[in-house]
C-alpha cells in the first residue's frame, strides 16, 4: 500500500520504517529538513534498537523521507504522528494535530482514489471525529465516502519500540465506517496480532486508559513499598508472589522512585484534566500523580536521615535518564531530585551512560562526570536514580566516596550496605 506518515518525530519514524520492512511504500512528512536528510541517508536521527538495518535496508527504496505533502495526494493511507504536547494546565495541545490535518485535506483536494486517514499521536477521545474529520474534509472539499478517518494508538515503549511494532499484544482500530477500518487492517495484514475494531473516540480512549493503568500499577507497586519500608519487609519479594496471580500479571510491579518519561506522565494529566473538564474529581488517577511525585522527596528525606544536613556537601547521582537505555530525560524522576537537592544547597557530581548531553541543557550548573567512579570520587553520599545494568557491577567505586553512604530508587545495585526506597 501507499502510506504517508505525518510527522518524523518518535513515533512517525518508526512506524514509518516498520511499515517499509512489511513491504509497504512509505513517504515520511517532516519539515526539519536534518530530520529528512538523515533519514533518506539511511542513519536514524535517533536511537532504537533494530532500527537502523531497517532503515539501511529501506532508505531510498521503499521509504523516502520529504518536506512537502505530494506524497498524500496519492496515498491509500495516510498516518498523523506529530506530537500532542502538555499545556501548562496538563490538557492537550492540538495545535500540530489541526495543522498537520489541514495540509493533508489541502493535499487530497485533487486526488481521486479512496484514502483513510488515520490518528496515530495520542489524542483527547473525539479529536479524530471532530477536529480532524472537520479539518480535513473542509480542507479538501471532498465527502466522507471519500475519505475514512480511523485511530489506531501506538504502544511502543522506548528501546523497545520496533519489536513491540512488530510483535504487538493488540491492534486497536477506531474507525468512521467498516470501509475505513478494513483498510487500515490490511496495512497490517503481515502482522499476527489479535485485532479490535471499535469508534474512533474508544479507540483514543483506550490509549489513555492502557498507560493510566500501567501508571496505576507503578504507584500502586510504590505504596506497597513504602509501606513495606516501614514494617521491614522486603517489596520485591511480596510482588513477586502478588504478580503471580494471572489476574494481575508480573510486569510493572517494579517499586522506586516513580515513572518518568514522555507517555506516562503527560497522559495521566491529561485524562485526569478530560474528567475534570466534565465535572469528575479522578480520585484514583490524581492519587496516582501524587504519589508519583511524592516519591522524589522521599529519596531526599532518606538521604537527609543518613547523611545529616546536605548544605555543602557533594551528592553523587547515578542515572540521568527516565529509565535505562534511552538519552532521555523528559520527566525523568532525577530531575526534581536534582532541583530539591540544590535548592538544599548540595554540590552534585552526576554521571549517566547516555543522558548527560541532554541533562545539561536542563542544570548547567551542576558538574558531569564521564564513570560513575569519577562522580563518586570525595562525595558524601549517592543516589542511585535509573535502573543502568552497568550499576549492578558498582562496588569498589563507592570506596571512592568520602562517606559510603548509597539509597538507590531503583533496584538495581548488588554490593553490600545499600539503602532502597522502598527496601
Ligand atoms: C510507555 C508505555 O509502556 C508505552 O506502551 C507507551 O506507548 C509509551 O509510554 P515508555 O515511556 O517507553 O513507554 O516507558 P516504560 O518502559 O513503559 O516505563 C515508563 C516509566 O515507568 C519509566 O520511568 C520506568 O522506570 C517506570 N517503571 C516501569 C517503574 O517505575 N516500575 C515498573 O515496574 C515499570
Amino acid at each position: 500500500m501507499r502510506v504517508s506518515i505525518v510527522g518524523g518525530g518518535y513515533v512517525g519514524l518508526v512506524t514509518g520504517a516498520c511499515f517499509s520492512e512489511l513491504g509497504h511504500q512509505v513517504t515520511i512528512v517532516e519539515i526539519d529538513p536534518e530530520k529528512i536528510r538523515a533519514i533518506n541517508a539511511g542513519s536514524p536521527p535517533i536511537y532504537e534498537e533494530g532500527l537502523e538495518g531497517i532503515l539501511k535496508k529501506n532508505a531510498g527504496q521503499n521509504l523516502n523521507a520529504e518536506a512537502g505533502y505530494t506524497s498524500v495526494a496519492e496515498a491509500d493511507i495516510v498516518f498523523i504522528c506529530v506530537g500532542t504536547p502538555p499545556k501548562p494546565d496538563g490538557s492537550v495541545d492540538l495545535s500540530y494535530i489541526e495543522s498537520a490535518s489541514s495540509s493533508i485535506g489541502k493535499a487530497l483536494q485533487n486526488s481521486e482514489g479512496y484514502c483513510v486517514v488515520v490518528v496515530k499521536s495520542t489524542v483527547p477521545p473525539d479529536t479524530t471525529g471532530t477536529i480532524v474529520r472537520h479539518a480535513v474534509l473542509h480542507a479538501s472539499g471532498r465527502t466522507e465516502r471519500e475519505i475514512g478517518f480511523a485511530m489506531n494508538p501506538e504502544f511502543l515503549r522506548e528501546g523497545r519500540a520496533v519489536a513491540d511494532f512488530m510483535k504487538p499484544d493488540r491492534i486497536v482500530i477506531g474507525s468512521s465506517d467498516p470501509r475505513a477500518g478494513h483498510q487500515v487492517e490490511r496495512v497490517y495484514d503481515a502482522l499476527h496480532a489479535p485485532v479490535i475494531h471499535t469508534k474512533t473516540s474508544a479507540a483514543e480512549m483506550i490509549k489513555y486508559a492502557s498507560n493510566a493503568f500501567l501508571a496505576t500499577k507503578v504507584s500502586f507497586s510504590n505504596e506497597m513499598g513504602n509501606i513495606c519500608k516501614m514494617m521491614g519487609i522486603d517489596v520485591y519479594e511480596v510482588m513477586k508472589g502478588v504478580g503471580l496471580d494471572h489476574r494481575i500479571g508480573p510486569l510493572f510491579l517494579n517499586a522506586g522512585t516513580g515513572f518518568g518519561g514522555s507517555c506516562f506522565p503527560k497522559d495521566v494529566s491529561a485524562l485526569v484534566s478530560l474528567a475534570e473538564a466534565r465535572g469528575l474529581k479522578p480520585e484514583l488517577l490524581q492519587a496516582v500523580l501524587a504519589v508519583n511525585e511524592a516519591q522524589p522527596s522521599r529519596m531526599i528525606e532518606i538521604l537527609e536521615k543518613r547523611a545529616g544536613p546536605l548544605d555543602g556537601k557533594q551528592v553523587a547521582v547515578l542515572g540521568l535518564a527516565f529509565k535505562d537505555n534511552t538519552d532521555d530525560i523528559r520527566d525523568s524522576r532525577a530531575i526534581p531530585v536534582i532541583q530539591k537537592l540544590l535548592k538544599i544547597g548540595a554540590r552534585i557530581s552526576a554521571y549517566d551512560p547516555l543522558a548527560i548531553p541532554q541533562m545539561k541543557k536542563v542544570f548547567p550548573e551542576i558538574s558531569y562526570h564521564s564513570t560513575a567512579a569519577d562522580a563518586l570520587r570525595g562525595a558524601d553520599a549517592c543516589i542511585v536514580m535509573t535502573e543502568w545494568p552497568e550499576f549492578s557491577r558498582l562496588d569498589r567505586e563507592f570506596d571512592l566516596m568520602a562517606h559510603r553512604i548509597i539509597i538507590e530508587g531503583r533496584k538495581i545495585l548488588t554490593c553490600k550496605g545499600v539503602e532502597g526506597i522502598c527496601w
